[in-house]
């Protein structure tokens, strides 16, 4: 399967995986459909920036899940139950705590037992029902840098317990504000900075969270530089997981299809996360969450520094700026594969960005349309 951006979709193709856009929604098309221009247009309104594709050529080529699906909708809907009984009750209750402590467990479980943990872009995304899917990648991203920190099991579960409650306070927040395309005004942002606390409030009500879990909820929009809210704090004064949940929501938030912008491509999310090293973020965490993030996704077209197009194969845990590709000449046939962290004769050749050469995307799709 192949990585192909939305503008250079073309009818014929055919989906390699499933377009979900929602909680108990069925996908909007499925692995295998063909597409038309009619659903090229769908693609285009719903601002999702590319879908994978099949291609004889490429057929070996695979995007493994980071959790499995089956876990994925499981905790999708009961994220949406516990966020919804929140909205109409003034305390969580204690079994929904219950419920959201199992749920990130299984995560760390199933995320444990993957040998390749590193994040592929697509893999996570939901079209719709932005504020659980969220809730989750946050989880899943969390996980993944804790686990690149060294922490056990136990600490893990209790990061990402924290994550999936990050955002719990927003149900409080007028969905006018929430959904509003334009800039907030001054007292709309201050009403939307209350959620972190809101959520903080109610939760240590009930007892059983640990206070690292709930350190992070109240402080998830704290910034290294002392910029953030609610208190303004800065540096280590931030509790730990809190510089986690800070990197993992600014991450997902900006890869994400919303109604008014379209996501950014992983490279471009993690070059702004890079630049903000030690003025938002944390750099410890930045360099272990670029250790989970895949800064160009398996089946991404690649321009290299000495010219050639590439694609890539695999992502390597822990370095995931050298991964495996496959060299493309230009009449279309392909190198062995290559790893760069450990081949000699690519030791100085470097990733330089996506590739936007319309020819490549062609390659074993079977696309019948010469438009882009
Ligand atoms: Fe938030």
């Amino acid at each position: 399967m192949i990585f192909i951006p939305t503008d250079h979709l073309k009818a014929g193709m055919a989906l390699a995986m499933d377009i979900d856009i929602g909680i108990g929604k069925l996908p909007l098309l499925t692995k295998g459909q063909v597409l038309t221009p009619g659903f090229i247009q769908r693609i285009q309104d719903l601002n999702i920036t590319g879908v994978y594709i099949e291609s004889s050529q490429f057929e070996d080529v695979v995007v493994k899940e980071t959790v499995s699906r089956k876990l994925k909708q499981e905790a999708l809907t009961n994220i949406k139950k516990i966020f919804e009984n929140y909205s109409r009750k003034t305390l969580v209750a204690d079994v929904s705590l219950r419920t959201v402590s199992e749920l990130a467990n299984s995560l760390v479980e199933n995320i444990l037992s993957n040998e390749e943990i590193v994040v592929n872009l697509s893999d996570l995304k939901d079209h719709d029902d932005y504020t659980y899917s969220h809730s989750l990648s946050v989880a899943i991203l969390s996980i993944m840098i804790g686990s690149h920190l060294g922490f056990g099991k136990r600490l893990l579960s209790d990061l990402a317990c924290s994550a999936l409650l990050h955002d719990l306070g927003k149900m409080r927040i007028d969905i006018k504000i929430l959904n509003k395309q334009d800039k907030l005004t001054e007292e709309e942002f201050s009403a939307m900075k209350k959620h972190p606390v809101i959520a903080y409030e109610h939760l240590k009500k009930s007892k059983i969270l640990p206070s690292s879990v709930l350190a992070g909820v109240e402080s998830h929009h704290e910034r290294f530089d002392g910029s953030g809210y609610p208190k303004g704090l800065g540096g280590d004064e931030i509790p730990l997981f809190a510089r986690i949940l800070a990197v993992a929501d600014v991450y997902d938030a900006i890869t994400s299809n919303r109604a008014y912008r379209k996501a950014w491509f992983a490279n471009e999310a993690i070059e702004y996360m890079m630049a903000n090293a030690e003025i938002q973020f944390d750099y410890d965490i930045l360099k272990a969450f670029l250790k989970s993030v895949a800064v160009y996704p398996v089946g991404t077209f690649v321009k290299l520094s000495n010219g050639q197009t590439a694609l890539i194969v695999k992502n390597q845990p822990g370095n995931t700026l050298r991964p495996v590709i496959r060299i493309i000449r230009d009449d279309g046939t392909c190198t062995e594969d290559i790893d760069l962290l450990s081949n000699f004769n690519y030791i100085s050749i470097t990733i330089t960005g996506r590739c936007c050469d319309s020819h490549f995307f062609d390659l074993g799709t079977g696309s019948s349309d010469t438009r882009n």
